[in-house]
């Protein structure tokens, strides 16, 4: 099947997280379309049995596919933990997955310990302690499944509230032996503030996102898919299965406020 490169890329998280993953995409693709999909109405993902997962995220997968997108980005690890498989057996486009990025932090820790800060299934699913378990040496990581947390940032978004959850889920933790934190779940990288305030110490921290904007940006070229647009703005659909406006409001704030951070000069007309 050719496919038609004025499709737009379709992306797909729990929730609000993947709205990181789409600011890194825009950032490096702004000329083409985008269509978020996120499924507050069945998030967390992560407290649920794998098989769920999969059958939520191929669901989404689905309407991507019959809104007509020529290639789908899971910016989700519980997602591509549990789906990516499936997602490649049933849909015949390019399928872009996200894991923890533990191999790339291993290359840069130079100071000490990896936290790997991700939810229940991700940290417990077999594609993640595979990629673990094929690096040599095997690194120490401390690995911190933050069950609830993902709640509680589709609710605020970050502030007080996720604080006081990492004040309990850093109890334990000896911030002086930690070199770096991977951030293995989309949603988190919305309170890396959050993170350095609590642990009171500037860790480097590190997540998968530009990885998969460039992985996207490689396949696009080798397929010869990459849009020919040259508008001046990037179009953007949001979309989210909860049916409150307060998901799209949320979505919008954090694309914005992820692409100030990254100092990107374009403008985003959302259809
Ligand atoms: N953003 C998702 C991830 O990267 C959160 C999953 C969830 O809903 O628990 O894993």
């Amino acid at each position: 099947m050719k496919l038609d490169k004025n499709l737009a890329i379709g992306v797909f998280d729990s929730g609000v997280g993947g709205i990181s993953t789409l600011s890194q995409l825009i950032y490096n693709l702004p000329n083409e379309k985008y269509i978020y999909y996120g499924d507050s109405k069945n998030a967390p993902y992560g407290l649920k049995d794998p098989k769920i997962v999969e059958k939520l995220s191929l669901d989404v997968g689905k309407k991507l596919i019959e809104k007509g997108v020529k290639s789908i980005v899971i910016a989700c690890n519980t997602a591509t933990s549990s789906a990516m498989d499936a997602f490649k057996r049933n849909f015949d486009i390019p399928i872009i997955g996200m894991e923890p990025a533990i191999k790339k932090a291993v290359e840069l820790n130079k100071k000490g310990r990896i936290m790997v800060m991700a939810t229940p299934v991700t940290l417990e699913g077999e594609r993640f302690n595979r990629e673990l378990n094929s690096l040599n040496p095997v690194p120490d990581i401390i690995k911190l499944p933050c069950r609830g947390l993902v709640e509680i940032i589709e609710e605020y978004g970050g502030g007080i509230e996720v604080e006081n959850y990492l004040k309990k889920a850093f109890k334990d933790i000896n911030v002086d032996e930690i070199g770096l934190i991977v951030l293995g779940c989309t949603h988190f990288i919305f309170i890396r503030d959050e993170i350095r305030r609590v642990l009171g110490k500037d860790i480097d921290m590190i997540d998968a996102n530009k990885y998969t904007a460039m992985e996207l940006k490689e396949i696009l070229i080798e397929k010869d898919l990459i849009n020919p647009n040259t508008s001046d703005f990037t179009e953007v659909k949001l979309i989210n299965s909860s049916n409150e406006d307060k998901m799209i409001k949320l979505s919008k704030t954090l694309l914005e406020k992820e692409l100030n951070r990254l100092e990107w000069e374009g403008n985003i007309k959302y259809i």
